[in-house]
């Protein structure tokens, strides 16, 4: 079939790629030039594992095109994608003018019936304001479809190769059909398929995201009794986890969950629950949780190094989570921020997001090499839980600190190691050690 997909950020581009690589006709659209320059160059506009290998196979092929603007790409569209931002309103609610400036430019240059496919996380509703919007533009028909993507930064081009679930919700049985066909070549017995209607369908994204992030405040109140009773998280996490009803993914105390979508999703969920009569007050307090445990991790380092004022504190990991260079709504930079405020001296280190973390924050000074920047440091703090942090060289570390002192936000490693090795060693909703 031949494809548009409107907005090419880490859904869109995913969603273009995957739909290409499955033998469809696509065109990505963006209004940022630059990043289509980029694109038309063949160069992924942000790291994502197996991205870049992806692109280079698709536009080779010659099935994945780009274009700044819907006019050329819109018409003899047999789907056409909206995937395009939907950031928070102060108010919590989504920002859906993105939503509505797609909808109308499909329409606009539509030259016949099109199937229009909705992928960014929208409130519940969304789809008839934009088939309204459409039908005002147009005199062709737009068979709405609600589909949200399930991608995991880090690894959206597994999730959207082989995707656990697809989700699809439409009013009219044509749409369904062009959709499932759209998808065919990614169903097998390992996918679950599920049709549905469009509402259901927008609302069963938030409720999943909503559902994952209060799993992970749930983890992080924990931590909070546990270092209150010195008791220990891992393990209460790793005993709730064994129970298949829970599952022990998501119960990852820490520094609490950060990224584009569930700070943004949470919000818009409980923004839109009010909006239909219901106070949603577990989601308040999913966010205040959530909001406590990046102050946990600021008492820590207070309590690790006394007077902040000219201490050097050393963040590790500016990403929001491992695997991408992803730094929105990163907790790093907001506990940069605050250690900042209280007149510290804060630097950074990150595998992937150097470069992304100095665009957003150009006073955080950032280091390539994580030894240099924990030079002369009076603290490490473990922002993101990459892999390389694991096999730090710990005597080598200690040996070029003013003082071995290490806040863990993400319990990346074994305390008793840490005591062994000669840190003043503080974990997240642990007993700490020669505090
Ligand atoms: C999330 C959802 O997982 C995905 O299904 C949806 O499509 C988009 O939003 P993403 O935001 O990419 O994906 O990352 P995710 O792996 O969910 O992590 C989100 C945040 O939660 C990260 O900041 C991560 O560090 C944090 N997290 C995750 C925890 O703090 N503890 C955990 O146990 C798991």
């Amino acid at each position: 079939m031949k494809v548009v997909v409107l907005g090419t950020g880490h859904v869109g581009l995913v969603t273009s790629a995957t739909l290409a690589k499955i033998g469809h006709e696509v065109v990505g659209v963006d209004s940022d030039p630059q990043k289509i320059a980029q694109l038309r160059k063949g160069e992924a506009p942000f790291f994502e594992p197996g991205l870049q290998d992806l692109l280079d196979e698709v536009i080779k092929k010659g099935s994945l095109k780009f274009s700044e603007t819907a006019t050329d790409a819109v018409p003899g569209s047999d789907v056409a994608f909206i995937c395009v931002g939907t950031p928070g309103r102060p108010d919590g609610e989504a920002n859906l003018l993105a939503v509505e400036q797609a909808a109308h430019d499909i329409a606009k240059h539509a030259t016949g019936d099109i199937v229009v496919v909705q992928k960014s996380t929208v409130p519940v509703h969304t789809a008839e304001r934009v088939k309204t919007t459409m039908s005002r533009t147009s005199p062709h028909v737009f068979h709405l479809v609600s589909n949200p993507e399930f991608l995991r930064e880090g690894s959206a081009v597994e999730d959207s190769l082989k995707p656990e679930r697809i989700l699809v919700g439409a009013d009219e049985k044509e749409a369904h059909r062009i959709v499932r066909e759209l998808y065919s070549p990614l169903l097998n017995d390992d996918v679950e398929y599920h049709a549905t209607d469009l509402r259901t369908a927008e609302l069963a994204k938030h409720a999943c995201n909503a559902f994952l992030a209060m799993k992970i405040s749930f983890a992080n109140a924990l931590a909070r009794i546990c270092e209150a009773a010195r008791a220990d998280v891992v393990s209460i996490a790793d005993i709730m986890g064994s129970d298949s009803r829970i599952g022990r993914a998501f119960l990852n105390a820490g520094l609490g969950y950060g990224g584009y979508c569930f700070p943004k999703d949470v919000a818009a969920f409980r923004a839109q629950a009010e909006r239909l009569g219901f106070d949603f007050g577990l989601l308040t307090e999913v966010m205040k949780i959530n909001a406590g445990a990046l102050d946990a991790a600021f008492l820590k380092v207070k309590e690790a190094v006394w007077n902040l004022e000219g201490k050097r504190i050393v963040l590790f990991g500016l990403a929001f989570k491992p695997g991408t260079d992803d730094v929105r709504e990163a907790p790093a930079l907001y506990l940069a921020e605050r250690l900042r405020e209280a007149g510290a001296i804060v630097v950074g280190h990150d595998p992937q997001a150097n470069e992304t973390a100095k665009e957003l924050m150009s006073s955080i000074e950032v280091f390539d090499d994580p030894y240099e920047a924990a030079d002369g440091a009076h603290c490490v703090v473990i922002c993101t839980e990459w892999s390389e942090f694991s096999d730090l060289d710990l005597t080598r570390l200690k040996g070029i600190m003013t003082h071995p002192v290490i806040v863990d936000g993400r319990n990346v490693f074994d305390p008793s190691t840490m005591e062994e090795a000669g840190f003043t060693y503080l974990p997240t909703g642990r007993p700490p050690v020669n505090l």
